[in-house]
């Protein structure tokens, strides 16, 4: 029986023009640079667009990269936990805006959604889509009180996307794991209409043994070990917990992309956001093989091991 598996054929990201550095937030806030960067690891973060804006500039980029048009996408999977309404979903208004014909539909799986997004795509390129784009965009800042020194100093806006194609063969997408524990919902949540509320320390300690955990078991699946990875792609949500995770997992830092000094936690976007860097910098070779791995609210976690083969 022929496989049809899954490439990714493009990537892109966006942030918005309006960069808040922690001195800014100094003015408002009982806070420090010092201390945003001790704890944190966080300078500055972008402020502004909307979900829809911001998916519309890096899907639109990432679809052109591919060398494709709007009218080859079949499906725009929009993770995000900041839909811009209600209803309908935000991938609509993206969907019309870059001109898409296909399906569209956003998912909600917090700062692991953009995992979970890719994971939903790879599906869905194996049951029959030709071209995928799965976006991952937060505006972070719409869910956040900017008078709470606990969560203000962490959360940003932002938008990554990649486009998944068809292709004869096994998928590139070589192993993924998926948990959410729902017991931990009170660590971290909005109520409708609300902000965010978080009990920083439980998320913390609970958010390394997940991304360690599900690491492993994407890593298992793809029949791989921690020494094939070539560059680990976290979450950006705090050095800290980053440095945490690597250590138990056993990978240097000089293999771990990094973005969240100047970008802050974007939540869905952040995963792909620091791969767009990542690979502007000259640091994915094809043929490497990656770790994507996020936490996030819910509480969920995911990885992915993917082969780069753009
Ligand atoms: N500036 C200065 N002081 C601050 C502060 C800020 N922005 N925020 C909190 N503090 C204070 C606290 O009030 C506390 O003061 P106290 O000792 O007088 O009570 C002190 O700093 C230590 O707070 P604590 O919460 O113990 O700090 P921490 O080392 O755990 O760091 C976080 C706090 C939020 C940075 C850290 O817990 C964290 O990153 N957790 C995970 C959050 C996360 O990733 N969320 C998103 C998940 S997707």
């Amino acid at each position: 029986m022929s496989q049809r598996g899954a490439r990714i054929t493009g990537w892109a990201s966006a942030l918005p023009d309006n960069v808040v550095t922690n001195h800014d937030l100094e003015k408002t806030l009982d806070t420090t640079h010092e201390w945003i960067v001790e704890r944190t690891g966080i300078h500055s973060r972008h402020i502004g667009g909307t979900t829809a804006s911001l998916s519309v500039e890096s899907g639109g980029k990432a679809i052109a990269r591919a060398g494709l048009t709007p009218a080859d996408i079949d499906i725009v999977v929009l993770a995000t936990t900041t839909p811009d309404r209600q209803v309908p979903a935000t991938a609509s208004t993206v969907q019309q805006e870059l001109g898409i014909k296909g399906g569209a539909f956003d998912i909600n799986a917090a700062c692991s959604g953009f995992v979970y997004g890719l994971t939903v795509g790879n599906g869905l390129v194996a049951t029959g889509a030709q071209h995928v784009l799965v976006i991952g965009t937060d505006t972070l800042r719409t869910i956040t009180d900017w008078d709470d020194r606990s969560t203000a100093v962490l959360f940003a806006d932002g938008s990554g996307s990649m486009v998944l194609s068809a292709t004869d063969g096994p998928s590139n997408i070589l192993g993924t794991s998926l948990t959410s524990d729902g017991s931990l919902e009170r660590l971290l949540f909005a109520e409708r209409g609300g902000n965010l509320q978080m009990v920083g320390k439980e998320v913390f300690r609970n958010a390394v043994g997940y991304m360690v955990g599900t690491s492993r078991d994407a890593l298992h699946k793809a029949g791989v070990t921690i020494d094939d990875i070539s560059l680990v792609v976290p979450h950006q949500a705090n050095i800290r917990i980053i440095e945490a995770a690597c250590r138990r997992l056993g990978v240097e830092m000089d293999n771990v992309a990094i973005v969240l000094d100047h970008t802050g936690n974007t939540s869905s976007a952040s995963v792909p956001l620091a791969f767009v860097e990542a690979e502007a910098a000259g640091r994915v070779a094809p043929g490497d093989l990656i770790l994507m791995t996020g936490f996030g609210a819910g509480m969920t976690a995911a990885s992915a091991v993917i082969r780069w083969d753009p």
